[in-house]
């Protein structure tokens, strides 16, 4: 691992922006939209490229100047640093983490392990470089609403919802979230952070619900719905994700916190069921045929019932609305993955490898 650019050194001056995780499902659309809005940015890619970090998912914006890729793990501290004397970076966005619930029950350790010390470890680089005498704008840590654990019927999460966390990924990531505060309380650190519901959207790892349906629905494959169905998730469509990134990062208040939300809750089964029905009617499939698929499976241990979220905060004070209703993105979405066929058999095949070694080997 380690620097895989030859671009000139920086001018003094720029705005310098390590974006952690931004070869991932969130991180690509959010370094996307950084290196197209704000050409006079840096904008520094860290990623480690594990399973769910892919450079195709950036093939449109990687010859831009104001791009940069390092190849670093968040947990190796020397690199860490090394990047910020390299870089001066003026701010972070952080978003490098394991973040799916099921692998996290398999292995729990490498959520600690990433989530939790490679945090910690940014965190302290941060700190240090601040301590220096360096300007530092923005420690902005990106997390979820699991941290809040589950609802029921009613109700919704708000910033002061207290935290429970119930599965090791929310429980790594909840961890995370008060390392952040403390290192902002104690350490004087301009930190922010924002808790987001469900995302969908293209580039999203198909292990997930939605592209995970979508691609068996298209082979006819089984659709597991784990237990009844009946657990409830707050949708928002990934690119409306990365324009509240994009607003908090400017204009969020320093150590507060930003729920964000889509105001968009689906029952699974019925969230299944809709989308049956659109690859019915774009693969010319009889009504019905696609729903003949579903199948209930052994429920997840532990799973969490409802999550809702009140992003009021968010609306009132920076202005922040969804662009877009559900039907909409889902059919996006579904367009998305039928068409790209080369980046759904590349994710899954390991094929994404060999294509960060054509573009980047020798650089
Ligand atoms: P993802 O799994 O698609 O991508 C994670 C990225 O982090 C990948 O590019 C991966 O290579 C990188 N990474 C993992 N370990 C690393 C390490 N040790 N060092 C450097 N890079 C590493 O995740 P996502 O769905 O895009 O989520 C991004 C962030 O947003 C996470 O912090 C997640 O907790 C949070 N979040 C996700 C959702 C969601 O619905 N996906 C909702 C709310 C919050
Ligand atoms: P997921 O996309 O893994 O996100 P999260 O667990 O972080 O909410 O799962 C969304 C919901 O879909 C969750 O209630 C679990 C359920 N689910 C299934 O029913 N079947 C599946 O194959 C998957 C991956 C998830």
């Amino acid at each position: 691992m380690g620097t895989v650019n030859n671009r000139s050194p920086l001018p003094s001056g720029r705005q310098v922006i390590l974006i952690t995780g931004g070869a991932g499902f969130i991180g690509s659309h959010v370094v996307r939209r950084l290196v197209n809005g704000y050409p006079d940015y840096i904008i520094v890619n860290v990623d480690k490229l594990t399973y769910a970090g892919n450079l195709m998912n950036l093939a449109d914006v990687e010859a831009a100047e104001n791009y940069r890729f390092e190849h670093v793990d968040i947990c190796d501290s020397a690199a860490i640093e090394r990047l910020f004397y390299t870089y001066q970076p003026t701010g972070i966005i952080h978003l490098a983490a394991e973040s799916h619930v099921d692998r996290s029950i398999l292995e729990p350790l490498t959520f600690v392990q990433t989530n939790v010390m490679g945090t910690a470890v940014l965190l302290n680089a941060a700190r240090a470089w601040q301590q220096a005498g360096n300007t530092f704008q923005r420690f902005y840590h990106i997390s979820t609403d699991e941290v809040y654990g589950s609802l029921g019927d009613t109700g919704f999460f708000t910033e002061s919802t207290p935290y429970d966390p119930r599965s090791p990924y929310s429980a790594s990531k909840a961890s995370s979230d008060h390392l952040v505060r403390a290192y902002g309380h104690t350490f004087g650190l301009p930190v922010v952070i924002s808790n987001c519901s469900n995302n969908y959207g293209p580039y999203q790892f198909p292990e997930k619900l939605i592209p995970l349906m979508i691609l068996n629905a298209r082979d006819g494959k089984a659709l597991p719905v784990y237990g009844a169905g009946a657990n409830v998730r707050d949708w928002l469509w990934v690119v409306d994700h990365a324009s509240a990134i994009d607003l908090i990062y400017h204009q969020g208040r320093t150590h507060e916190t930003y729920n964000i939300g889509g105001r968009n809750e689906w029952k699974n089964i019925d969230l299944v069921r809709l989308l049956c029905k659109l690859m019915d009617d774009k693969l010319g499939r009889q009504p019905g045929e696609t729903a003949k698929l579903i199948t209930y499976v052994t429920d997840r241990p532990g799973h969490d019932l409802r999550y809702a979220i009140d992003c009021d905060k968010l609306t009132q004070e920076l202005g922040w609305q969804p662009s877009i209703q559900f039907e909409e993105g889902l059919s996006r979405t579904i367009d998305w993955y039928l068409d790209q066929t080369e980046w759904v058999n590349g994710v899954r095949s390991g094929a994404y490898l060999a294509y960060y070694e054509q573009q980047y080997a020798g650089r």
